[in-house]
């Protein structure tokens, strides 16, 4: 099973794709883990990346299409993927299907998470992570079952995002309007994309996807 989690910055795609990959077994492909990993590093590719990204504008295409190429071809994605935040222009959009289409492979679904922009600044604002394990919560709606404890790994490190402030959220939000959201027409007209409300809880999201994904 080949999905794309689709949405604004904020709107749940690492969340629910953190769920979907454990209950399908099957990879979760975050770019921005990916590109932050890279910055943490300090390789080339992170260098080159790290001021792009703390500004919340895009990353060049060629450098995108490249990770994500190099990514897909690595064994553990035959038996599918989810990919969280790829792809975000149209060149992207177009360089996956070919990539794909080599592989004798094909998209199954485009899951659009639609929420209100006003939501989504609560949302960054509140994030933090397992420093560990990478798992995701939330200041008000997903604390640690145990206080300062990951429920995924028992580590007791977290971290918060660098571009998590208020002004980069906002070039961040401009940078989907502008550049991600008029993937949508082009998807439509392959008739994959389904709509998910990614305004109620994090378990009705997971749910309504898991409907969707059934009929795959
Ligand atoms: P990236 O890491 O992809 O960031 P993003 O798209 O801005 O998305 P986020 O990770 O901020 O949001 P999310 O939808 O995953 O939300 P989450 O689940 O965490 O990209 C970062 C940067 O890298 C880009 O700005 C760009 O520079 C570069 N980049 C990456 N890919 C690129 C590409 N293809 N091309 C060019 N440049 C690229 O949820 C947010 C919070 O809300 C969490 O705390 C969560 O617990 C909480 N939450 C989630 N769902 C709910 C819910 N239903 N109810 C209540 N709270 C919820």
């Amino acid at each position: 099973m080949n999905v794309i989690l689709f949405g604004p910055p904020g709107a749940g795609k690492g969340t629910q794709a953190q769920l979907l990959a454990k209950r399908y077994g099957i990879v979760h492909l975050s770019t921005g883990d990916m590109l932050r990993q890279a910055v943490a590093s300090g390789s080339a590719l992170g260098q080159a990346v790290q001021k792009i990204m703390a500004a919340g504008s895009l990353v060049p295409d060629d450098i995108m299409i490249e990770l994500i190429a190099e990514r897909i071809e690595a064994p553990d994605c035959a038996n599918g993927f989810i990919l969280d935040g790829f792809p975000r222009t149209t060149p992207q959009a177009e360089a996956l299907d070919a990539m794909l289409a080599e592989k004798g492979m094909s998209l199954d679904r485009v899951i659009w998470i639609e929420i209100d922009d006003a939501i989504l600044v609560d949302r960054i604002s509140g994030r933090f992570n397992c420093a560990e394990c990478g798992a995701g919560f939330h200041d008000s709606f997903h604390r640690p079952k145990v206080e300062g404890v990951c429920d995924g790994c028992g580590a007791r490190e977290f971290s918060r995002r660098k571009d998590d402030n208020a002004e980069t959220v906002k070039a961040r939000l401009e940078a989907y309007h502008e550049q991600t959201a008029p993937l949508l027409p082009y998807y439509r007209s392959k008739s994959i994309v389904e709509t998910v409300d990614g305004s109620t809880q994090i378990s009705d999201v997971a749910g309504r996807i898991e409907t969707i994904l059934e009929g795959v």
